[in-house]
């Protein structure tokens, strides 16, 4: 059957398409239906089923007679290393981990925070989670302790594992002194924390406290899978909202397991045996879900990388793993792909490599920008498969599914809603718009199994955020039209949200942070254009009246202040000090309007400004960052 057909039988008869997906889920007690509508507009999927993640992933596998197929590959040129771990092997060490967790009195529903670089051992404390029913949340190394913090009062773990440090091409980073200074600031206390030495440094243990991975397990019981119900929290995965508060979004156990097994086939084409690629962080969602849950629930090999697409040692890191590994199904951001193109414009490094086993490489996390797609699709030789999805989904919402049938690809599109989507573009009144004509994407209630149910602790905001302004819909949060063949095009976000080198953030919440600087009356921060990164923060800062300070001075100070409190991450490196920001009569600041001057495209003098002169000023200072050249 063609994707045309898929689709159609699944919108004609969802229920029997998701529990026909079911089948591939090996359940303790399998679910006698799929949708739970009875407290709509919250969706609940599989909610009388019995499962376990863990088992899933990984014991099943076992069981089979798989014991000795590569789970996971670590490949970490940052630290000259290389390991791979089986599937026995991985079972034999998450159960172990899982025991000493549940000696500490780790159990189902508790809270656990993972704070670890990209090292197999993160995958094992998410794994090892997911065998108690323990609800990991795991937290990205670029964030400061300010964020990890504010996490640990919002989900309350009993638990927190890191690692002592992560490694930057330029630098250590310490993880540990972050993660006591997290613990310091935050009013909820973990009841232990497990620290994974790593030989690159070695941590002060706090005593009482603190407890080494391997101490820990030593002459521990190994743990059983608990199987948990179908609703049960898998996870918790902060994202960046409107506000300095983020979002914690919940991803429901067998929703997750159901959905992410069918994407493994459909959308990837891999399954057993194949060696699978997501070069990301475990800190974000492409992480949880394409680094650990889909390529292992499908009995895939999986590749963590610890390094970066260019520098590690240099632009041709990604094909040396692709051809050393054999990867089928490679997963990175545009960012990453423009990184290397700038190293190697020819694409010559991709030529000393054997990439035979290469089927398709696949981008998301961001526009995919036509020239870095033409250039991977010349140069790999490979279909470049642009695909569009959310912290809040888990996985993609739209796709080009090669495992079913390979559409034409439309370079600049994701290609087509998948199975469970059903998308419009909608006008501010909530109706939808004629093919082409530009609108608020939002899908159609209810989203399908895997997406979030709800935000932890604050259905109120969860409600508020997504559900509200369209009724009956699932408000994206971007903007875009759809051709006439049915084909997305994803062009903008709708609210504060910036991506920075594929990276999520809240311009809200660095205008937050901005704010708390003391001789700082008024700011804002946009995003403008970047050629590497996509876009990139840029702030603007009014000072206090009689704020007797040097402009440059200040600046820095903001610079420093948004490492400290978001962290590294948020490459926030650019701001100016200007006398007044530019306003609607109505006091609304004109952020638009700020960003199509930085980027040189046409802008029109808003109807409703306030003072026009003032536009003059902001160009000048963006002319003073490098911006507005046009
Ligand atoms: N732990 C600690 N710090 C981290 C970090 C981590 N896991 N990841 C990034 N950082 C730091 C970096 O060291 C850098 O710090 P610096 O200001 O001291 O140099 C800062 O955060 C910004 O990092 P990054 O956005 O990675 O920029 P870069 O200039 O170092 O590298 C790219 C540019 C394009 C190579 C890099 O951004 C990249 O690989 N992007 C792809 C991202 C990706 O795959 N995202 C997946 C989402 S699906
Ligand atoms: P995240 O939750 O970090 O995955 O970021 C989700 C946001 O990234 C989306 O709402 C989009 O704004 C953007 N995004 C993700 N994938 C794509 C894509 N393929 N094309 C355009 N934007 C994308």
């Amino acid at each position: 059957m063609g994707y045309r057909a898929i689709y159609d039988g699944w919108k004609a008869d969802p229920e029997a398409f998701w529990m026909q997906a079911a089948h591939g889920i090996s359940w303790a007690k399998a679910p006698s239906r799929a949708l739970n509508d009875a407290r709509a507009p919250l969706y609940e999927w599989f909610t009388d089923a019995e499962v376990n993640t863990c088992y899933n992933a990984v014991d099943r596998h076992v069981e089979a007679g798989h014991g000795d197929r590569i789970a996971i590959i670590y490949d970490s040129p940052v630290t000259h290393s290389k390991r791979e771990i089986n599937y026995a092997e991985l079972q034999t060490r998450v159960a172990s981990l899982a025991g000493a967790l549940r000696t500490k009195g780790v159990q189902k529903g508790d809270r656990v925070i993972i704070y670890m670089p990209m090292v197999p051992e993160a995958l094992e404390a998410m794994l090892a989670c997911a065998r108690l029913g323990a609800i990991h949340s795991v937290v990205f190394g670029g964030f400061a302790a300010a964020e990890l913090a504010v996490r640990i009062d919002d989900c309350t773990p009993r638990a927190i594992i890191a690692a002592s440090c992560g490694i930057e091409p330029n630098r250590v980073v310490h993880y540990k002194p972050l993660l006591d200074s997290a613990i310091d600031m935050a009013t909820h206390k973990p009841d232990f924390c497990v620290i994974l030495q790593r030989e690159q440094e070695v941590a002060a243990l706090v005593e009482g406290r603190d407890v080494a991975w391997h101490t820990f397990q030593y002459g521990v019981t190994p743990a059983e899978c608990v199987p948990v119900s179908g609703d049960h929290p898998a996870y918790i995965l902060y994202t960046s909202g409107t506000t300095g508060a983020p979002k914690g979004v919940v991803r429901p156990t067998a929703g997750h397991l159901v959905a992410l097994n069918w994407t493994m086939r459909a959308i990837y084409d891999c399954g057993g045996g194949d060696v699978f690629w997501a070069a990301s962080d475990v800190g974000w969602v492409v992480g949880h879900s394409y680094i650990c849950y889909a390529p292992l629930i499908a009995g895939s090999t999986t590749v963590v990388f610890e390094g970066k697409p260019v520098g590690t040692p240099d632009a041709g890191t990604f094909w040396r793993v692709i051809a050393e590994h054999g990867v089928r199904a490679f997963f990175t951001a545009p960012t990453a792909l423009r990184a290397i193109k700038r190293e190697d414009p020819d694409g010559k490094l991709p030529q000393n490599y054997d990439l035979s086993h290469l089927n398709a490489v696949y981008l998301a996390g961001e526009r995919a920008d036509p020239d870095t797609v033409i250039w991977a699709q010349t140069h790999l030789k490979v279909p470049v498969i642009d695909h569009w999805w959310q912290t809040e989904t888990g996985y993609a919402i739209a796709a080009n599914p090669l495992g079913i049938e390979a559409l034409p690809v439309k370079i600049g599109s994701p290609t087509v809603a998948m199975p469970g989507y059903d998308v419009q573009v909608l006008d501010e009144g909530g109706h939808p718009v004629p093919a082409g004509q530009l609108g608020a994407i939002a899908i159609k209630l209810p989203l399908p199994p895997g997406t979030l149910p709800t935000l932890w602790g604050a259905e109120d905001r969860f409600k508020k955020s997504y559900l509200s302004h369209f009724p009956g819909y699932y408000e994206t949060g971007d903007a875009g039209y759809i051709d006439d063949d049915g084909y997305l095009y994803i062009m903008a976000r709708t609210d504060d949200v910036i991506n920075v080198a594929g990276h999520r953030l809240s311009t809200g919440a660095m205008e937050e942070v901005l704010a708390g600087h003391k001789d700082v009356a008024e700011c804002c921060v946009v995003g403008v254009a970047d050629a590497l990164k996509g876009q990139s923060p840029v702030g603007f800062l009014c000072l206090n009246i009689g704020a007797a300070r040097a402009a440059a001075d200040v600046v820095a100070e903001c610079v420093a202040l948004m490492r400290e409190k978001i962290g590294p991450v948020a490459d926030f490196k650019r701001a100016v000090v200007v006398d007044r920001l530019p306003k609607t009569r109505s006091g609304k600041i004109l952020r638009g309007t700020i960003v199509k001057i930085a980027d040189g495209t046409e802008w029109k003098m808003p109807a409703t400004i306030d003072d026009p002169v003032i536009l003059d000023e902001i160009t000048a200072a963006l002319k003073s960052l490098g911006y507005a050249k046009l």
